[in-house]
């Protein structure tokens, strides 16, 4: 099979993927209006948004590819590139700085030997900086996929990470 061919199937949203932004379409003023719950069911079940996925999208809703990457780009659970199994964001906004940011971040670096931006080699997790997660009572704060957690220590961190394979 071609390559060309290869990625056209890529590129193709999948029946279930359709059906679901369709859905969401069905419940909005205009196609545009599911950019971002289109954006979100291709991503669970593709873990990103790849070119030709954007590109998919955008053509369904009726909209440039310029324009729904934009969008795409502003929102921070949105990804533009491969991540790992699981997407770890550590907040670096005021509240968590003040209350252990900077230990957290070591910690997290040396026990997962990658830095901001980047995959463990497993592909277990991606680690992001992030701003506020809008706990702040619970600085500092790490966010692990869906599962805000708080108070946060270095100390902690093993136990944490664990629940994550
Ligand atoms: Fe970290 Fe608000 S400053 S959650």
């Amino acid at each position: 099979m071609s390559e060309v061919v290869n990625v056209q199937l890529i590129s193709a949203l999948s029946k279930a993927e359709t059906a679901a932004i369709e859905a969401e379409i069905a419940h909005l003023p205009n196609r545009e209006s599911a950019a971002i719950s289109a954006l979100r069911i291709v991503q669970e079940r593709r873990g990103w948004i790849s070119d030709e996925s954007l590109h998919a999208i955008a053509h369904l809703l009726g909209m440039s590819a310029h324009a729904l990457d934009s969008i795409a780009t502003f929102y921070n659970l949105i990804y533009r590139r491969p991540v790992g199994r699981h997407v770890l964001m550590l907040c670096d906004s005021v509240s968590c700085y003040v209350m252990g940011y900077a230990g957290i971040r070591e910690a997290l670096i040396e026990k997962l030997g990658i830095h901001e931006g980047e995959t463990t080699a497993d592909g277990r997790f991606t680690y992001l900086p992030n701003v506020c997660l809008g706990a702040c009572d619970r600085a500092p704060v790490l966010m692990i996929d869906e599962d805000l957690i708080g108070n946060v220590a270095p100390e902690g961190l093993d136990e944490v990470l664990a629940r994550y394979e």
